[in-house]
């Protein structure tokens, strides 16, 4: 098999770790010409760009894609949380971060649990892979909106919404991309206007009237979306790929969530993300000049064999387990619980349905994306960049 040609083919490579294994280890930051930009590969250079303050979420002269100003999608896109720096994040993060606290594991796991079990059974005539795909694209959708209090009757809309904003969102979203998101954009805006609180039932209630809020609110939906779906995704293949690890779940279900944590670090749903110089500065080592881009490759980072001894293998009773997956300093993540909850309580209830994943033989693709590793198991499902012929190998 070949090896990708840069870390952002290598997203949706059918082995990709390898590759980042070497880059950890001969080149953790390096300046990539034909992508024109930095890659910080390493556990070190990782954390280094990711807490250097000359190091922004934004180019200071494109704050928001230029495609996207002046639509309801660049609205949201520039209130942000995840988007700002400074005054503007210290003032949101605390908010954000304390509505996705108050989703507490309990109420995760039976939202997430139900809606699996509904859509399992409105397509109990479908085949494994249809109902996997159908339940990871739509159940951490339907979870966040409907703890966020959007009624019921309007989730699947919602999660329409949500997968068209995301796409528009992305980098390099194609102009038709761009279009769709902004009236999802438009819907979702519309939508949460018209909560008269967000963060629903039990929840820390967010009285809103701040675009900021009701902006905020709507990105949760896009950052839990693709990414918690590749999360279901990945498990399940681990499951497939592993019959040992298989058998051992079998018999002891507690170690489904020891599973989820080494897939997070193994085979990670966000295996990139992106940084721009604000100023001349020296960051891992390299002088980096004011707009500069920078690629954090944070699946080489978990596969840096400094932090995670025999990276490859795929070990459950790792100590010490070191995962770059949800990010590090200021902007980190506040949904890395959420997430692995909603992705313990999916994987459950597909077993629980009959999913088999010994049985998921046939060719696994993934979803085409610069950053996120979305596998998809059905033949009619999106469109596909690489095929996989699973291997069974030992855990
Ligand atoms: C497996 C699932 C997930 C992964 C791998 C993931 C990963 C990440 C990463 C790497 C970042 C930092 C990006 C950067 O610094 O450039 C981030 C930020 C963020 N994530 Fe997640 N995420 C996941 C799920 C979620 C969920 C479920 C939520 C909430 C519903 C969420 C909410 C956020 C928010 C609000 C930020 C921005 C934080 C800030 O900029 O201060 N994420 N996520």
């Amino acid at each position: 098999m070949n090896e990708p040609a840069d870390p952002i083919e290598a997203v949706t490579h059918p082995d990709p770790y390898p590759y980042y294994a070497s880059l950890a280890v001969r080149w953790p930051i390096y300046r990539d010409e034909r992508l024109g930009m930095w890659v910080a590969a390493s556990a070190a250079a990782v954390t280094d760009v990711l807490t250097s303050d000359a190091c922004r979420v934004r180019p200071s002269a494109e704050p928001v894609p230029h495609a996207l100003v002046g639509s309801a999608a660049g609205e949201v896109f520039r209130r942000l949380v995840r988007m700002n720096e400074g005054a503007e994040h210290r003032s949101m993060k605390p908010a954000v971060a304390s509505t996705v606290g108050a989703m507490t594991a309990g109420r995760v796991g039976d939202a997430a649990r139900e809606w699996a079990r509904v859509i399992c059974d409105e397509l109990r005539s479908a085949s494994d892979e249809q109902r996997i795909d159908a339940v990871a694209s739509s159940v951490p959708t339907f979870t966040v909106a409907a703890l966020l209090g959007v009624p019921r009757d309007e989730l699947p809309e919602v999660a329409r919404w949500t997968g068209d904003l995301a796409r528009c969102f992305a980098p390099g979203a194609a102009a038709e991309q761009v279009e769709r998101g902004a009236a999802a954009a438009e819907g979702l805006l519309d939508l949460f206007r018209r909560l008269p609180t967000i963060g629903g039932e039990g929840a820390t209630r967010i009285a809103h009237g701040s675009d900021a809020v009701v902006a905020n609110a709507i990105g949760l939906l896009t950052q839990a979306y693709d990414a918690t779906a590749g999360l279901i995704g990945s498990t399940l293949l681990a499951l497939a790929r592993h019959p040992d690890v298989r058998r051992n779940v079998a018999a002891d279900a507690s170690l489904l969530r020891v599973v989820v944590e080494e897939v997070v670090r193994h085979d990670p749903p966000i295996q990139n993300t992106r940084r721009f110089v604000s100023r001349d500065a020296t960051v891992a080592g390299q002088h980096l000049r004011e707009g500069d881009a920078v690629l954090v490759v944070l699946a080489a980072a978990n596969h840096d064999a400094g932090a995670n001894p025999c990276p490859e293998r795929f070990d459950l009773s790792r100590a010490h387990r070191r995962t770059f997956t949800f990010g590090a300093g200021v902007h980190a993540c506040p949904g890395e619980m959420l997430a692995k909850n909603i992705a313990h309580a999916v994987v459950d209830a597909l077993l629980a349905s009959g999913v088999d994943p010994a049985g998921l033989r046939g060719a696994v693709t993934y979803q085409p994306s610069a950053s996120a590793r979305v596998p998809r198991f059905s033949a009619g499902s999106e469109a596909r960049s690489s095929t996989y012929r699973q291997n069974e190998v030992r855990g």
